[in-house]
C-alpha cells in the first residue's frame, strides 16, 4: 500500500535539489503533488501511483504563493501534506553582511516558509502533516553562515510553536534537517571544499537529495503518527557524533 494513496501535497521549491526528491517520492507514493519553483513549466507528470504538477511560483512573492494556494483549493479542494523546501545559502561573514543578504535570506527561508504554511494549513483537513526543511547548520555555527543559519533556527522555533497550535487539529509539523548534500546549491563548490567537508561527516560523504526524500516521506506519512515538534537530523551524523 502506497504511503500518500490519495493525497494531496504541496511542495514549495520543489523543482529539482531536495524539493525535488521529495516531490516525486510523494507521488510514487500515491500523492498528488503540486510542485513549485520559479522555473516549473506547467507540466503534470505521473511517477508511480502519483503525479507532480509542477507550477511556476516565486514564494518569495507573497501575492503570488496566495494566488498559487487559492487556485490549489479550486482544484484539490485541500492540501493534506505540505513540504517547504524553497530556501537560498549564501556565503558572507559578520563584517561583510549587507541588508539585501539578510532580506532575500530571510524573505525565503522564513517569511515565504510562514505565509506558505499559513496558507496550506487554512485549507488542511484534520490529520495532515507539514515538512519543513531546516538545516543542521541552525546548531552548528559555520563561519560566513551567520544568516542562513539563523534563517533555519527560526525554522526550527516555528515548527515548534506550530506543532502546539495545530495539535487541536491533529496536524503534525516536523522538521527534516540535512548536511551537506549533493545538490545545485553544492554544485559550485570546489573538490577542496567538499572534500574538507567529508572528513567532518562520520559516515565520509555527502548526502543525496532522495536520503533527505526518504526522511521527509517518513515524517509525512502515518508512520509518524505520534512524531510532531521534532526535529529529525539527514547529516550523517555530522552535527550528532
Ligand atoms: N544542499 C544542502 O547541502 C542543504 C543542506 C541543508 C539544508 N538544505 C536546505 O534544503 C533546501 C533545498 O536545498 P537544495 O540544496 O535542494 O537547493 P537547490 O538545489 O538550490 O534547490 C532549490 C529549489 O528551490 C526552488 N526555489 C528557489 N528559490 C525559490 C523561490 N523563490 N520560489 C520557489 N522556489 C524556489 C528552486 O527552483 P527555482 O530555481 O526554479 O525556483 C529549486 O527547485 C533549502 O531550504 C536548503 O536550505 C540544503
Amino acid at each position: 500500500m502506497s504511503r500518500l494513496s490519495g493525497k494531496i501535497a504541496v511542495v514549495v521549491g520543489g523543482h529539482d535539489g531536495i524539493g525535488g526528491a521529495i516531490a516525486q517520492r510523494f507521488a510514487v507514493e500515491g500523492a498528488t503533488v503540486y510542485a513549485t519553483s520559479r522555473r516549473a513549466d506547467g507540466s503534470d507528470i505521473a511517477y508511480g501511483a502519483g503525479s507532480v504538477r509542477a507550477r511556476r511560483v516565486d514564494a518569495s512573492d507573497a501575492e503570488a504563493l496566495a494566488a498559487f494556494f487559492a487556485a490549489v483549493q479550486r482544484e484539490a479542494g485541500r492540501v493534506d501534506v505540505l513540504a517547504v523546501s524553497a530556501g537560498i545559502s549564501e556565503f558572507s561573514t559578520l563584517d561583510g553582511v549587507s541588508e539585501d543578504h539578510f532580506d532575500r535570506h530571510f524573505g525565503l527561508n522564513v517569511r515565504a516558509l510562514l505565509f506558505a504554511t499559513k496558507a496550506a494549513t487554512a485549507i488542511m483537513p484534520d490529520g495532515g502533516s507539514v515538512v519543513l526543511v531546516g538545516s543542521i547548520a541552525d546548531e552548528i555555527g559555520t563561519k560566513g553562515y551567520g544568516v542562513y543559519g539563523a534563517t533555519k533556527a527560526a525554522v526550527r522555533s516555528f515548527a515548534r510553536t506550530w506543532a502546539n497550535e495545530l495539535a487541536p487539529r491533529s496536524i503534525r509539523v516536523n522538521v527534516v534537517a540535512p548536511g551537506p548534500t549533493d545538490t545545485a546549491m553544492f554544485a559550485a563548490a570546489s573538490d577542496e571544499v567538499r572534500e574538507t567537508l567529508t572528513q567532518l561527516i562520520p559516515l565520509g560523504r555527502m548526502g543525496r537529495a532522495d536520503e533527505v526524500a526518504a526522511a521527509a516521506l517518513f515524517l509525512a506519512s502515518d508512520e509518524a503518527s505520534y512524531i510532531t515538534g521534532a526535529e529529525l537530523p539527514v547529516d550523517g551524523g555530522m552535527a550528532q557524533v
